[in-house]
C-alpha cells in the first residue's frame, strides 16, 4: 500500500523528469558510456573529465555556483516549463553547491553526545540504541536544515514516529549506502551535510547535462568507495544508467 503521504513534495523534479526525459536519456547514455569505461578499469580511468568533455567544455563548478543569479537552494526547475534546455545548446554550469568537505562542528558535537564518531558509525540505523538514535535525529535536522517533521509525519497534533514515510525510507538508504560506503577521496568520512548542506533538496535539476557535469566533479571526483573498488556514476546510478534512483528508495 502506498498510502503514506510524502512529507516533502518533489514536484519540480518530477515535472522535469516527465518533460525532459528525451534529453535526459541522451545525456545519460553519453555520460554512462563514458563512466562505465572508467568503472570497468578502462585505460582512461585517470581522466575525471571524460564525461564532461563528451558533452561540452567543462567549467570547474567550484567557482561561483550562484554566479548566474539563481540562488543556490531555490528550485531552478520550477518555473513552469520544467526548465527544459535545448538538447544541444551550450551547458550552463549547475547552481548546485559544491560538495562540502568539512562536517559542521555542531553536527560532530551532536553525535559526540552519544559517543558517536563520524569515522566509525554503525552500518545501519537499526543498530542505534535510543540515546544514539536521538543524537542522530538531531544531527539529521542540522544537516538537512529541517525539523523532525521533515521526515516524520503528524497524526493530528502529535508526530507519529512509527509511520514509515518515504523520507524515512530514503534516509535509511542514505545512511547505509552513502554515509556508510563512501568516503572523501583523501579517506576522511562524509556525513549527510557533505552533500545536503542544510537542505533536503539541493540539486539544480534544470538541466540534466549540467547536473551530470556537476556529479562528475563532485560525487565522482571528490569521493571514493570504502571497499576500494573504482568509483564512477555506476556506483550510485547502476549500469545501465538509471537517473531517478530515489524513486525506488522511497518505496
Ligand atoms: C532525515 C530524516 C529524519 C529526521 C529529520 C528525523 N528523523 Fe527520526 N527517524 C528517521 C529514520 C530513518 C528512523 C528509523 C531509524 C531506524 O531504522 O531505527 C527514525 C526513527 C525515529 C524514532 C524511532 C521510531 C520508532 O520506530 O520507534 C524516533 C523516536 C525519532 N526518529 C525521533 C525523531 C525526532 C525527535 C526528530 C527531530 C529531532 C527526528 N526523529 C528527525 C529519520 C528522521
Ligand atoms: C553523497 C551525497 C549524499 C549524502 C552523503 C547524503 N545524501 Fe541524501 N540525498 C542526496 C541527493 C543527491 C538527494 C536528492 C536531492 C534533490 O533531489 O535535490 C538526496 C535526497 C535525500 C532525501 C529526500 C529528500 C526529498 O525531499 O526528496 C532525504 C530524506 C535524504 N537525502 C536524507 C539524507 C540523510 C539523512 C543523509 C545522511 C544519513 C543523507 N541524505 C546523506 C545525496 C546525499
Ligand atoms: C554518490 C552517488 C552518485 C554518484 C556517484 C552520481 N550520482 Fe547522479 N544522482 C545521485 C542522486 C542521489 C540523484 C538524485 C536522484 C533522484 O532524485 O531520484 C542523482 C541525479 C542525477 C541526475 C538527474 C536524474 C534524472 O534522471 O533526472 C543526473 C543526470 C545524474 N545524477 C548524473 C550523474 C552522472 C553523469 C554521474 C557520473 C558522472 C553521477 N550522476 C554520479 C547520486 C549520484
Amino acid at each position: 500500500m502506498r498510502c503514506t503521504p510524502r512529507i516533502q513534495a518533489r514536484t519540480p523534479f518530477a515535472s522535469c523528469l516527465s518533460s525532459c526525459s528525451r534529453w535526459s536519456l541522451a545525456l545519460s547514455l553519453t555520460l554512462a558510456a563514458a563512466s562505465s569505461t572508467a568503472a570497468c578499469g578502462g585505460s582512461d580511468s585517470t581522466s575525471p573529465d571524460s564525461a564532461g568533455t563528451q558533452t561540452a567544455p567543462t567549467e570547474p563548478a567550484t567557482g561561483e555556483p550562484t554566479a548566474n543569479g539563481t540562488p543556490a537552494g531555490e528550485k531552478p526547475g520550477s518555473n513552469g516549463d520544467g526548465g527544459q534546455p535545448p538538447a544541444d545548446g551550450p551547458i550552463t554550469p549547475s547552481t548546485t553547491p559544491p560538495l562540502q568537505l568539512e562536517t559542521d562542528k555542531a553536527i560532530v558535537d551532536a553525535l559526540a553526545v552519544a559517543k558517536l564518531d563520524l569515522g566509525a558509525l554503525p552500518a545501519s540505523l537499526a543498530e542505534l540504541n535510543p540515546r544514539q538514535r536521538s543524537a542522530v535525529m538531531k544531527s539529521f535536522t542540522l544537516a538537512l536544515g529541517t525539523t523532525c517533521e521533515g521526515c516524520h509525519s503528524k497524526s493530528g497534533d502529535q508526530i507519529d514516529f512509527k509511520v514509515e514515510t518515504p523520507n524515512i525510507k530514503v534516509t535509511k538508504k542514505m545512511w547505509s549506502e552513502y554515509v556508510g560506503k563512501l568516503k572523501k577521496k583523501d579517506g576522511g568520512p562524509i556525513y549527510c551535510d557533505s552533500c545536503h548542506q542544510k537542505k533536503m533538496k539541493f540539486l539544480d535539476t534544470a538541466d540534466n547535462r549540467s547536473l551530470g557535469v556537476w556529479m562528475k566533479e563532485n560525487f565522482v571526483s571528490k569521493l571514493a568507495r570504502k571497499d576500494g573498488n573504482s568509483h564512477a556514476c555506476s556506483t550510485c546510478h547502476g549500469s545501465p544508467f538509471n537517473g531517478p534512483i530515489l524513486d525506488a528508495w522511497e518505496k
